[in-house]
Formats: C-alpha cells, sequence, structure tokens
C-alpha cells in the first residue's frame, strides 16, 4: 500500500498538516452526501472496488473499501480529512511526498469542509466499536506528531 506507507512515514515524521477535528454529528447528511461522491467509486455498502489491493492497468490502485476490510481506519482524522480534501496527490504532496499518482481525486473544490467532515463521520459510525477506538488511538497519536494543534474531544 504505497500510499499508506508514505502517508504513515510523513506522520511519523510530524509533518501532517491540516484540520484537526471531526464532529460526530450529521451523519445522516453524511449519508447522503457518501452516496452522491463516494459510492460510484468506493462501492454503495463500502466495500470498494473489486481487486482493490492490485494495481490496474493505468498503474493505480482502485478505490479501497471504507468499511472494516479496508484501511481507511488505520488513519487519523486529519489524514482522511487532507485526502477526501485534496485528493491522494495533493494530500501526499502536502506531507512531503511530492509525485505521487493517486485515482482518489480532491474534493475541495465540491465539498465543503463541514461536508466533508459529515462524510467522515458517517463512514466512522459503520465500524465497530473496537476499530473506532483503534482509529481514535491514530488520530490521538496523529495530533502529537502533527502541527501542534489540539487533538479533538
Ligand atoms: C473517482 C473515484 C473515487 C471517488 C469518487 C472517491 N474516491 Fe476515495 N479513493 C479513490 C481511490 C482510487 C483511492 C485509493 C488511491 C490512493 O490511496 O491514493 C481512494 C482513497 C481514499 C481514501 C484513503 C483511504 C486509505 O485507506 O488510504 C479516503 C479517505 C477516501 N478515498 C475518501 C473518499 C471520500 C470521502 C469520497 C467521497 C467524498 C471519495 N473518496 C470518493 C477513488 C475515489
Amino acid at each position: 500500500m504505497p500510499a499508506c506507507g508514505a502517508a504513515a512515514m510523513a506522520v511519523a515524521a510530524g509533518m501532517l498538516v491540516g484540520e484537526p477535528s471531526l464532529a460526530a454529528d450529521d451523519i445522516p447528511r453524511g449519508a447522503s452526501l457518501y452516496a452522491e461522491h463516494c459510492a460510484s467509486c468506493h462501492g454503495e455498502r463500502l466495500e470498494g472496488a473489486p481487486h482493490w489491493r492490485t494495481r490496474g492497468a493505468d498503474g493505480l490502485y482502485p478505490a479501497p473499501p471504507h468499511d472494516e476490510t479496508g484501511h481507511t481506519w488505520h488513519h487519523g482524522d486529519r489524514l482522511l480529512f487532507d485526502y477526501t480534501k485534496l485528493g491522494g496527490e495533493g494530500a501526499l504532496a502536502a506531507l512531503g511526498v511530492p509525485d505521487f499518482e493517486s485515482g482518489m481525486p480532491g474534493f475541495g473544490h465540491v465539498l465543503g469542509d463541514e461536508e466533508i467532515r459529515a462524510v467522515l463521520a458517517f463512514i466512522k459510525s459503520t465500524w465497530p466499536e473496537a476499530i473506532r477506538r483503534h482509529q481514535a488511538q491514530v488520530t490521538g497519536q496523529e495530533a502529537e506528531a502533527g502541527s501542534g494543534e489540539q487533538a479533538p474531544p
């Protein structure tokens, strides 16, 4: 998972920038935004594209699941926010990893910050409790390693 690996290294190096916190409200709104903007690639039931672990003919990885079989939950809130707002390439560039090719488009021109938070809150709301706890821990570590912004409550 090159995107994952590179991002994890950059996070560990404390180079993360971006939004500090996600509100856990407005999940129904997030669900409909997900259906409208994300389901075409990530699947209506968050199941991801078929064969998402294998690069396609274009050399890019297909969209991974957002359910517990994927690796969205391996990342903290800020990275998820940046990935959605800036796209894969933009998020990695912001982390100091240039020229990363990603099939994940940026939604910064389509969705407002609150809408991005709502979509991510919806995705998180589908995870089992243990996975949500793990992801919250990663978010805490990310905040410590990051730009010194406050961790989400
Ligand atoms: C055009 C297809 C497409 C659409 C639409 C799309 N994505 Fe993606 N997304 C991808 C691909 C392909 C990847 C994997 C490539 C990568 O990691 O760079 C990805 C990766 C991600 C990741 C990183 C996951 C991880 O485990 O590393 C997040 C978060 C994400 N998408 C969120 C969203 C959200 C939220 C939406 C809707 C607002 C959305 N995506 C819409 C194609 C898409």
